[in-house]
């Protein structure tokens, strides 16, 4: 996977502690998942779907269920994370295909269909601000006409105040999962530990890289989508997406 610039990149760790933990981490997973297939528009007969960094699949599961005559394709630059997402998608026929990449990359931005959607989730923030720009770009050429690229990710606030906001949002997501999953308050303590929270810790991950909402929806127009609206937004995590004229 490609580096930042200083040299950090996720990797297989960081894959098996996001699955083992993203329940707890996560703000309102399924509802951010309801969120992600529900604004991708009825299809009609068979079409194809991008899925960038599928992680261990709960979305790609989720998109092969909402639209069974899609075929899925789930792209992600960890092996485990691939074998878990073809796992998920083996319950739902076997014309869905899986491939390893690194999303800051661009050569595998060529296609042999158009998509109906392209979606990603909890990762687009891995790229910088000139690599989202030039992935809006690449993604909208990829479209079919009338198709969606859609994105669930972490965005970078504004101000000082709407950090302090997102923080303590974050913080009570998971302290309200942990007494709703275990009884008690310790996955919170160790969300702090391993200081999980991007807007309350003092140096953040440099693997993280969000951008503001307002910088990708501009990115998402300058690309020549339309219909661009944001669907969700929880303790700093956004559902946004743009459509193809057509
Ligand atoms: C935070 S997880 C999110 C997984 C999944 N999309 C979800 O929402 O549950 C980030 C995912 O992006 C993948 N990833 C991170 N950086 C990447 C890169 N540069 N190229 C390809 N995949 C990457 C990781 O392997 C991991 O599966």
């Amino acid at each position: 996977m490609a580096e930042t610039k200083d040299g950090t990149v996720w990797s297989e760790d960081d894959s098996q502690h996001f699955i083992d933990y993203g329940a707890y981490f996560v703000p309102e997973r399924d509802v951010q998942i309801d969120t992600i297939v529900s604004v991708i528009p009825p299809a009609d007969g068979a079409v194809h779907m991008l899925e960038l960094c599928s992680g261990e699949g709960l979305l790609a599961e989720a998109l092969a269920a909402r639209f069974p005559n899609a075929t899925i394709h789930a792209y992600d630059g960890s092996e485990a994370m691939l074998a878990s997402t073809a796992g998920k998608l083996a319950g739902h026929g076997d014309q869905h295909t899986t491939k390893l990449f690194d999303l800051a990359d661009t050569s595998w931005r060529r296609f042999d269909q158009p998509f109906h959607a392209v979606v990603s989730s909890l990762a687009i923030h891995h790229l910088d601000d000139a690599g989202k720009a030039q992935l809006s770009k690449d993604i909208a050429a990829a479209l079919a006409p009338g198709g969606v690229f859609v994105i669930c990710d972490l965005v970078e606030p504004q101000t000082d105040e709407t950090k302090v906001l997102w923080a303590r949002h974050w913080d009570d997501g998971v302290r309200e999962r942990s007494l709703t999953l275990d009884g008690n308050e310790k996955m919170l303590d160790f969300f702090r530990e391993d200081e999980w929270n991007h807007y309350g810790v003092p140096e953040p991950d440099p693997v993280d890289q969000p951008s503001t909402l307002f910088d990708q929806l501009t990115w998402l127009k300058e690309a020549g989508l339309t219909d661009v609206d944001v669907h969700w937004l929880k303790a700093g995590h956004a559902i946004f997406s743009g459509r193809k004229p057509g």
